[in-house]
């Protein structure tokens, strides 16, 4: 891919598209950034902002139109909006680079949980697209963890499944993959398992962000129907509720993967959790 091609950032202003835009551009290259609402984007004035809505699909046409390659970010939106989302993307560029999950199951068409249904479907859509293809199947962002950020600063996180663990990944890393895979032909056809550096429990997240911060943050066990409270109230419905706590149950007990992937596509190893939570240490204070 050449210098002066253009690069379609889709979810531009989250938590990875606005890392990619940067590093993008960065690097000098052209991009473009599909955003719902120009004026809040805030992004930096070499992009060129697009107005877009996945729910209307039309409205991607200005923005991919001679585009080279696009960034895909599915929001929680149903199955249903993405073929004609995908369609409209595959005809105006050649290449897509999809955010996926680590937990999609290959070839299972029943995935169990109705995130990973959702990634499992984007990707088949996207297979068949006719566009080449490159899936980063991520484990858990490091960012979901800023829904702490008012518990950390009255210095106690009070949650379930405390001995959890993940091994969250940093945004950066997540977008620094994905510039290569936007400009570099090696990815093509491939699905990339991505992950941070090391398997930590919750329990060590609240320890580490709290040693980050330099002061003391507690993690507090609540029952499990207090929980379920809270995510009824939140507006889950019980089933997945029952599939988020048996993931998290299974988070406890079993290994959780460490993939070198991050080192071996970009010449430089995953940050650590330590390291997001210092990038990160404005959004807790
Ligand atoms: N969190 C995790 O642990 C994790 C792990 C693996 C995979 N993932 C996947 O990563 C993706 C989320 O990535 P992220 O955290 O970087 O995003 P994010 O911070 O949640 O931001 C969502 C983005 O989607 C855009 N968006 C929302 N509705 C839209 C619509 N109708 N049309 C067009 N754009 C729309 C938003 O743009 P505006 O609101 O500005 O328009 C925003 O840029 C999801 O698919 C998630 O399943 C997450």
């Amino acid at each position: 891919m050449a210098q002066q091609d253009v690069i379609l950032v889709t979810g531009a202003t989250g938590n990875v598209g606005r890392q990619v835009v940067h590093q993008l551009l960065a690097e000098g290259r052209a991009v473009r950034a599909l955003v719902r609402n120009p004026d809040t984007a805030g992004l930096p004035d070499a992009a060129e902002v697009f107005q877009g809505d996945f729910t209307s699909p039309e409205t991607l046409r200005p923005a991919v139109a001679g585009v080279d390659a696009a960034f895909l970010v599915w929001p929680s939106l149903p199955l249903a909006d993405a073929p004609a989302v995908v369609d409209v993307l595959a005809e105006g560029t050649g290449r897509i680079v999809y955010l996926s999950s680590a937990g999609v199951e290959e070839d299972k068409e029943d995935q169990g949980d109705p995130i990973n249904q959702f990634h499992a479907g984007l990707e088949r859509l996207i297979e068949k697209s006719g566009a080449e293809w490159t899936f980063l199947r991520s484990t858990s962002f490091a960012a979901s963890l800023l829904e702490w950020a008012d518990q950390v600063r009255e210095g106690v996180v009070r949650e379930a499944f405390g001995e959890a663990t993940r091994t969250l990944v940093h945004e950066a890393d997540l977008a620094a993959v994905a510039v290569r895979a936007l400009t570099e032909d090696a990815y093509v056809g491939r699905k990339l398992m991505l992950s941070g550096t090391a398997p930590i429990s919750q329990i060590e997240q609240v320890r580490i962000i709290g040693e980050v911060l330099g002061r003391p943050v507690r993690f507090e066990e609540i029952p499990l129907d207090t929980l379920r409270e809270q995510m009824r109230a939140e507006g889950w419905t019980d089933p997945d509720i029952d599939g988020m706590f048996a993931a998290y149950a299974t988070m406890a007990t079993m290994d959780q993967p460490v993939w070198n992937t991050v080192e071996e596509v970009t010449g430089r190893p995953a940050r650590t959790f330590r390291q997001w939570v210092a990038d990160h240490a404005q959004d807790f204070r």
